[in-house]
């Protein structure tokens, strides 16, 4: 139907300027977080080189992030400084780092008052704006200023072209703080440092394959790489193509504790501690989005420390795997959580050796043993369908060859399986399913757990039999369990 706009009367209601910038503040942005965006938008400009400054003056510090990127001219930067600058359904190319013409503002105004971009393309003028949040609420107005705190006018003289970001009045980080007050300096340094550790992070990837520099008071950032690739007790595991290898999934196993020394345990960590940077580490065009978690698959668990998943997404998949403005959120698509979580599982169990210290057996093993799931995830013509893996053994002991009624079962239970209920229900409220075996249920584990190892002795040393069972669903999720046998 083609609705007729021109029967209806109009009225303008455009946002209310301060209190939309109000509410642009409070989108959950933290330092670290703004900072990374302000950097984005530096290496889709082709920047090689990033300075982050600042100068602690109690609550008149500045901050500041320079690039020698293509620049910006007059207009642009005036299209730039505006909020929603550009479309974000428009197609980006393919190393675009942005998305929703908002992040320059939005990361800015989450942490300052006052944000000035200077900009030059290469021999043209240089452009300077300023967006003044307390001007802006005085005057109710969308105005910038031509204005540029006096001690940043030439900053970009050196550059043939480049542009700088300077935040001033801090209000989130600084606020009322005296610059003689030594506590507060201490907080802001060590606030600083971690806004530091988190760029060596991010971006990581660009660090490391020379695209970029970022030098942090004149230092230059050396990367963080999270899955110690160079280390060569790190297990890597084989790249895996999802969605016709639009998508990239690699697996790491990191070292046990034994194999690391002090410093480089510590170090490999990272900001989330041990347990809580295990997972997968989501990167849009090698710029990473997520570090560590289980993307509601999973819990995270001391055993499983060890596994770090790397995920490799293209910008285009970004309405997909819901991506957000700050760039910190990714949830994967329902049809591609199976194929994740059965890759997870695999890696998963691997560490769960290495942590057990059985790592050595593993690999010799590993091109023998393979995992046995439960369920497959299958498409035959472009349909999806489970199946019960009749090679798991707790199956193959009962399904014995023939047996036509245990055959029928497990065939009732495949075609039968509530699909669309779970995909509601999980939906709905992902954390409301039970967990395998959880409470009470432990026993029955325990007890199917024994009549596999009894079996699995039949023709297999104990250790032998263990090492199978490490890579059994579920038992691969309780090694403390097999360890007890
Ligand atoms: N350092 C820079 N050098 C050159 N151009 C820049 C720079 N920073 C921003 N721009 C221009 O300003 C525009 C707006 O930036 P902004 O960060 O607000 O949005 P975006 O990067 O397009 O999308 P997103 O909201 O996802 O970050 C960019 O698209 C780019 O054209
Ligand atoms: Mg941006």
């Amino acid at each position: 139907m083609i609705f007729d706009y021109s029967k209806y009367p109009k009225e303008s209601a455009e946002p209310e300027a301060a209190s939309m910038i109000q509410s642009f503040r409070a989108i959950g942005y933290n330092i670290q977080t703004a900072v990374a965006d302000i950097i984005d938008n530096s290496i889709s400009a082709g920047a090689s080189n990033v300075w982050i400054e600042f100068q602690w003056k109690g609550s008149d510090t500045w901050f500041s992030i320079k690039d020698d990127g293509c620049g910006m001219t007059d207009k642009e930067l005036v299209q730039a400084m505006r909020p929603g600058s550009r479309n974000p359904d428009e197609k980006r190319a393919p190393k675009d780092l942005g998305r929703f013409g908002l992040g320059l503002k939005t990361a800015s105004f989450s942490q300052c008052r006052q944000l000035t971009v200077i900009s030059k393309k290469e021999s043209q003028d240089k452009a300077l704006w300023t967006w003044d949040l307390d001007f802006v609420s005085q005057t109710r107005n969308w105005h910038l200023i031509r204005y540029a705190p006096p001690e940043f006018e030439t900053s970009l003289d050196e550059l043939s072209s480049g542009t700088i970001v300077i935040w001033n009045n801090l209000d989130r980080v600084v606020k009322n703080m005296q610059t003689e007050d030594n506590s507060a300096l201490d907080k802001f340094l060590q606030i600083m440092e971690s806004v530091k550790g988190h760029l060596a992070m991010v971006f990581h990837r660009y660090i490391e394959n020379r695209t970029i520099k970022l030098f942090f008071q004149q230092r230059e950032i050396l990367p963080w790489d999270p899955f110690l690739s160079d280390n060569t007790a790190t297990r890597k595991f084989p790249e895996e193509p999802l969605l016709n290898g639009k998508i990239k999934v690699k697996g790491f196993v990191l070292p046990h504790k034994s194999k690391l020394s002090e410093n480089d345990h510590k170090n490999a960590e990272g900001p989330g501690g041990w347990n809580g940077q295990q997972g997968f580490y989501v990167y849009r065009n090698q710029r990473l989005i997520l570090a560590g978690g289980w993307l509601r698959m999973f819990r995270q668990e001391e055993q499983y420390k060890l596994a770090r998943i790397m995920v490799d997404l293209p910008n285009d998949l970004d309405a997909e795997w819901q991506i957000d403005i700050k760039k910190s959120v990714a949830r994967p698509p329902h049809m591609l959580r199976d194929q994740l979580k059965a890759y997870a599982t695999r890696i998963r169990g691997n560490a769960v050796l290495v942590y057990r210290h059985k790592g050595q057996v593993l690999q010799r093993k590993l091109n023998t043993a393979s995992f046995q799931p439960v369920w497959n995830a299958k498409i035959q013509n472009g349909k999806r369908y489970y199946e019960i893996n009749r090679d798991h053994p707790v199956i193959k002991e009962i399904a014995l060859e023939g047996n036509k009624t245990i055959n029928t079962i497990l065939k009732l239970l495949e075609e039968s399986l509530p699909i669309p209920l779970i995909v509601l229900n999980e939906n709905e409220d992902p954390d409301s399913f039970k967990q395998p075996y959880e409470d009470s249920r432990k026993n029955d584990l325990l007890e199917v757990l024994k009549l596999t190892y009894k079996n699995l002795l039949n023709n297999h040393s104990e250790s032998q039999a263990k090492d199978k069972l490490y890579l059994i669903e579920p038992f691969n999720n309780y090694p403390e369990l097999i360890d007890s046998l």
